[in-house]
């Protein structure tokens, strides 16, 4: 979800303000998949490396957080969304850690859409965490290790969106990107509508996937 903070910036607006409108483009879109009938979206809001953000910027974030679970939650409830969480968020604060938790338990039973957020996620690290817990287990190969993977619940990843005109993955979902289309656009993530992840979602429906094979 890049591009909050070039947002902000070219309205001259503080970067906080560009978080706030990324949450509702976040709530659009939420809203949006439940009717196009995808399985899971997931959501990159936190990496290993926003820690190196300054205090109040994290702190802001974290607010933004516990206040889309507060308001949003009894929504998701009620329409069938099961929510997830990729990475180590036990690393956050106890309060938010306890909410997310909450959140996690009041959602599980449901069947609709699954919305994954990754929070305190790296991919190097979630390999890292996979690998460890695989060679507990026993021999590790590519199978173990995807089985360990906070994404073992998850379906495989089809589609991968980058906003903001940034042509990286910056760790995120590393392994499970192996065969993902990827899709990059221009758009900042606050003006990133559903009818942007229609037009990804055709370009996507249009390319030949062989995985390897011909
Ligand atoms: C990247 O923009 C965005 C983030 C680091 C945070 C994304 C978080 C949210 C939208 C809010 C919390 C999430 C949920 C699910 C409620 P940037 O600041 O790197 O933008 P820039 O590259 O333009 O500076």
């Amino acid at each position: 979800m890049d591009g909050n903070g070039r947002w902000a910036r070219q309205r001259r607006l503080p970067r906080v303000i560009g978080h706030q409108r990324g949450v509702e483009a976040v709530r659009r879109l939420v809203r949006a998949v439940r009717h196009m009938g995808l399985e899971a979206l997931t959501l990159y809001a936190f990496s290993t490396e926003n820690w190196r953000r300054p205090e109040d910027e994290i702190a802001a974030l974290m607010g933004l957080l516990k206040r889309f679970i507060l308001s949003d939650l009894d929504e998701f409830a009620a329409n069938g969304v099961r929510l997830r969480i990729i990475g180590d968020y036990k690393a956050f604060a106890p309060d938010v850690v306890e909410l997310i938790e909450q959140a996690l338990a009041r959602t599980a039973g449901n069947s609709g859409t699954t919305l994954a957020v990754a929070l305190n996620y790296g991919a190097q690290d979630e390999i890292a965490r996979a690998a460890t817990r695989a060679a507990a287990k026993g021999p590790i190969t590519a199978e173990t290790i995807a089985a360990e993977l906070d994404t073992a619940e998850l379906p495989p990843l089809d589609l991968l969106i980058r906003t903001s005109g940034e042509v990286r993955l910056s760790n995120f979902l590393l392994w499970q990107a192996a065969y993902a289309e990827l899709w990059f656009t221009e758009v900042l993530w606050p003006d990133f509508a559903p009818a942007h992840l229609e037009e990804a979602l055709a370009a996507f429906a249009a390319r030949e996937r062989r995985y390897g094979g011909r």
